[in-house]
């Protein structure tokens, strides 16, 4: 089992598009389809699920459709929050919060507050989120926290400030629509990650689709740039 599977959560709007619906109909269906995604997670002891809800892109989109996002996203914490917390669920929101109208921010704050003694599953909402923001967020905090440091940066030294420092990177990346890219995602993260891409649009993007997936990861073998041969030889090397 992936330990870490991340999702680019694409196609709602095309999902609404074919059904005639408004776009917004199918970011309606797409929470739904967090929580059974949520929910598969748990039973399936994926310990690491961290969804692509808003990229700092998106604000791009027609302000009429930014909007009724950020509502759903109020009803969301509003309406979850709870249930996710009975069912020893952590939640964290990743992204620059700082643009988020204060009763949002107020919400995402007392959500994770709620919940952060959950150990079951770590669920994290990546919300104006970009893999490029994370990395300068991070490099800023870095030098800030070693003023007279000038050189001699290790990796190491920056992971500490990366937005998923608390979760191992993600084993499995999948993303539903079709569309092959990374769209500004997690971008350190997923140097070593196995990618799936499916053109199953979000919303119908069920449990037997989840289960292709993981099938598809387990087939994969990860080298992490080690020989095949070195792999049967001594699987823990
Ligand atoms: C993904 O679905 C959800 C968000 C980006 C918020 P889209 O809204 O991108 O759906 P398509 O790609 O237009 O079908
Ligand atoms: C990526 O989807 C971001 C989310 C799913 C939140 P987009 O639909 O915005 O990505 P692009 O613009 O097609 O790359
Ligand atoms: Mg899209």
């Amino acid at each position: 089992m992936p330990q870490h599977v991340a999702v680019i959560m694409d196609g709602n709007g095309r999902w609404a598009k074919k059904r005639f619906l408004p776009r917004v109909a199918g970011h309606v269906k797409g929470v739904e389809l967090v929580r059974e995604m949520v929910r598969a997670c748990l039973e399936r002891g994926v310990h690491y699920l961290t969804l692509f809800a808003f990229s700092s892109e998106n604000w791009r989109r027609p302000q009429e459709e930014v909007s009724l996002l950020m509502q759903l996203f109020v009803k969301a914490l509003e309406q979850e929050v709870e249930k996710l917390d009975r069912n020893g669920v952590r939640l964290r929101i990743i992204g620059d919060l700082s643009r988020f109208e204060p009763h949002l921010q107020e919400l995402i704050r007392k959500g994770e507050e709620k919940t952060a003694g959950n150990t079951k599953l770590d669920l994290t909402i990546a919300a104006n989120y970009g893999g490029r923001w994370d990395i300068m967020q991070a490099m800023n905090r870095m030098l800030a926290a070693f003023p007279d440091r000038r050189e001699g940066w290790q990796e190491a030294d920056l992971e500490p400030y990366l937005s998923m420092s608390f979760a191992p990177e993600p084993d499995l990346f999948i993303r539903t629509g079709g569309e092959e890219r990374i769209s500004n995602f997690l971008l350190w993260q997923l140097a070593y990650t196995e990618l799936y891409f499916t053109p199953t649009l979000w919303p119908e993007f069920d449990t037997v689709e989840f289960d292709k997936a993981i099938a598809s990861f387990q087939k994969r073998e990860r080298r992490f740039g080690r020989t095949s041969e070195q792999l049967v030889d001594s699987p823990d090397a």
